[in-house]
């Protein structure tokens, strides 16, 4: 099906990026990917379409959740942004799981995409105006935990399960 290898693959292995710079590139590609969604005709373009967006959503997530969550939780001994944050990718995994077995030919489809665009939008709001502000004031290596999170996507992106 259509969604092949994306940007992120060349861009990780050409140049070390920080764990930061990674996931905003991250979210700015998710943003791009849900506004392009209403640019989608046909049934089998959205249906495309969305099969790229949960994709790329769910390795994000999971990228995070592996490595990013895991190091700024301990370096910040928080017990409550990391917690929420994995909370809130539970709520939008699950309307993933959703969009993933139903057919792009109704209302309630366009629905779950508009109520999953804002919680990625909220959730991204939360990490970028709390979570990374702190995680910078650590002694944490954003290289190093960069490096790794590329290359885990790639790893991710080259198993992702066929659509
Ligand atoms: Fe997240
Ligand atoms: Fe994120």
């Amino acid at each position: 099906m259509p969604n092949t290898a994306k940007t992120e693959k060349p861009q990780a292995m050409e140049k070390p990026q920080d764990a930061i710079a990674l996931l905003r590139a991250d979210h700015k590609h998710l943003s791009d990917l849900f506004a392009k969604y209403e640019e989608m005709r046909s049934s089998s373009q959205k249906k495309a379409h969305v099969a790229q967006i949960c994709t790329e959503f769910k390795i994000h997530a999971l990228v995070e959740e592996e490595i990013f969550y895991p190091a700024v939780k301990k370096a910040l001994k928080d017990d409550e942004m990391i917690p929420e944050a994995l909370v809130e990718h539970a709520s939008i995994n699950n309307l993933v799981g959703q969009l993933e077995s139903m057919e792009p030919d109704g209302e309630m489809y366009d629905a779950k995409i508009k109520v999953m665009s804002e919680y990625v939008k909220h959730h991204v709001k939360e990490e970028q105006q709390e979570l990374f502000p702190k995680a910078k004031e650590t002694k944490l290596d954003m290289n190093d935990l960069g490096a790794r999170m590329a290359s885990r996507k790639e790893e991710l992106f080259a198993q992702k399960p066929g659509h």
